[in-house]
């Protein structure tokens, strides 16, 4: 059987590996910097939660013998015929990118690559960056000629979180090499560690670029969503009625507008075309506009009460997103500033994090004692465990803001609260 080595055993990184254990065709090396993270793999227990099958599919793959993890990334790559790299890009909050954990992955593989490996970046890339910065940097380091004694692969990873071995078996992947062999031996690969439709494009550019664009869509899509949702505020008319009808043609894709676009792909990766040449345009000023949706949800919470100065907001959901425990550019962390500012006193409820977890993020952690103070509800994240939310517990509660437009509006206004959504009245 042949090698491969997984490098980076996260979110994403991890699944994938024990996926391709699993494939029947692959001895699999997991690397990762994290020892913690290689002690648990190595007694097959999974360091990510809320990933459904995960567990199951690498405690399988853990006895089969199919998969093993190791700090030391150059030695697997010596091992390997093939080698993943799904290790993340960092971009701040003014959209630089910074490279360190990929260039530091990039040295090892450039130091441990012998001639006819397959490297294939799988993380989300400014265009360009797999030929001119990774490929190259493995030919210098190695000796190696790419295309001749060493092949080069991208292949974008598009799945969700939460439902990763779904989307890995359902979505094509997109794949692309630096030249004909690379495309061929990527392509074969695939075919057999997943098994799902593949769709071949001309060059690893077109692949980097493919991804970001998807990302870009949604965010101009939601933001135009928002821009119609505060222009339907302003007239009174319910945009949730207008989406829903307009969807109906079947060239209309409206998304759907809330406080926010939260996580580590939709609001980042279009920074990778606006610091690359494309920094006028709908792609930056969709950034701008999904970004103060957070500072719009404040002003009508605001308007109701017509000072927000000791209020106390309880904000549902730190998570940047239903279900999932991850906080990277939540909307909630924009809305608590904004309130903040206004001079509220923010508290913060979400079932997937302790107290502590919350209180980390400057706001009060909500306990069930506090129920009787709170003014004002926002909705953020719509976890399953919001789905029966008993608003009737919050007997002082005036206000409800629903930032994600799911709430029942009767049953909320029968309360005797004031309901409004973002372009729902
Ligand atoms: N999380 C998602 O929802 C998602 C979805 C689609 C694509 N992606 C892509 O996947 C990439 C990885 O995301 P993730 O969520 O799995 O990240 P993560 O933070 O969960 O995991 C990254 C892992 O890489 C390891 N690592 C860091 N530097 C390393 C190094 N030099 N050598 C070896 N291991 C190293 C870390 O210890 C960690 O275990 C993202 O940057 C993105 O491009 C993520």
């Amino acid at each position: 059987m042949e090698t491969v080595t997984v490098i980076g055993l996260g979110k994403i990184g991890l699944p994938l590996a024990a996926v391709f254990a699993n494939s029947g065709h692959f001895n699999v090396i997991g690397a990762d910097v994290n020892e913690k993270v290689v002690e648990t793999v190595n007694k097959g227990i999974s360091h990510i939660q809320n990933e459904p099958g995960l567990d199951q599919l690498l405690y399988a793959a853990w006895k089969a013998g199919t998969l093993r993890a190791t700090v030391d990334t150059e030695k697997a790559v010596s091992q390997s015929d093939v080698v993943v790299v799904i290790v993340p890009v960092l971009v701040d909050e003014k959209g630089n990118i910074n490279y360190k954990y990929i260039d530091a992955t990039v040295e090892e593989i450039g130091k441990g690559i012998r001639k006819g490996t397959l490297v294939i970046f799988e993380t989300t890339l400014p265009a360009g960056d797999t030929r001119n910065r990774f490929g190259k940097r493995i030919s210098e380091l190695s000796g190696l000629t790419l295309g001749k004694d060493f092949y080069l692969g991208y292949s974008p990873e598009r799945v969700y979180s939460n439902r990763i071995l779904q989307d890995l078996s359902n979505y094509p992947k997109i794949v692309s090499g630096d030249n004909e062999k690379s495309l061929e031996l990527v392509k074969s690969f695939y075919q057999k560690a997943l098994n799902c439709d593949i769709i071949s494009v001309s060059n690893l550019e077109t692949a980097e670029f493919t991804k970001v664009a998807e990302s870009v869509y949604r965010d101009v899509n939601i933001a135009l969503a928002n821009e119609l949702a505060v222009y339907a505020d302003s007239l009174g008319v319910n945009i949730k009625e207008v989406i829903h009808a307009a969807n109906s043609q079947p060239f209309s894709h409206l998304h759907s507008p809330g406080v926010g676009v939260g996580g580590h792909c939709i609001p980042v990766y279009p920074y990778f075309f606006i610091n690359n040449g494309l920094g006028n345009g709908i792609v930056q000023l969709s950034r701008k506009v999904n970004d103060q949706m957070a500072k719009y949800a404040v002003q009508q919470v605001e308007k109701h009460f017509s000072t927000l100065e000791n209020k106390n907001i309880l904000i549902l959901g730190l998570a940047f997103r239903e279900n999932v425990k991850e906080t990277a550019n939540s909307s909630t962390l924009l809305l608590a500033d904004e309130l903040k500012q206004k001079g509220a006193v923010v508290y913060v409820d979400d079932p997937l994090y302790t107290s502590e977890e919350i209180a980390a993020f400057q706001v009060q952690p909500f306990l069930v004692n506090d129920r009787e103070k709170i003014d004002a509800i926002i909705l953020q994240a719509y976890h399953a465990q919001y789905k029966d939310f008993d608003f009737k517990q919050f007997p002082n509660c005036q206000f409800v803001l629903d930032g994600r437009n799911v709430l029942d509006l009767k049953i909320i206004e029968g309360l005797g609260m004031k309901y409004q959504g973002i372009g729902v009245q």
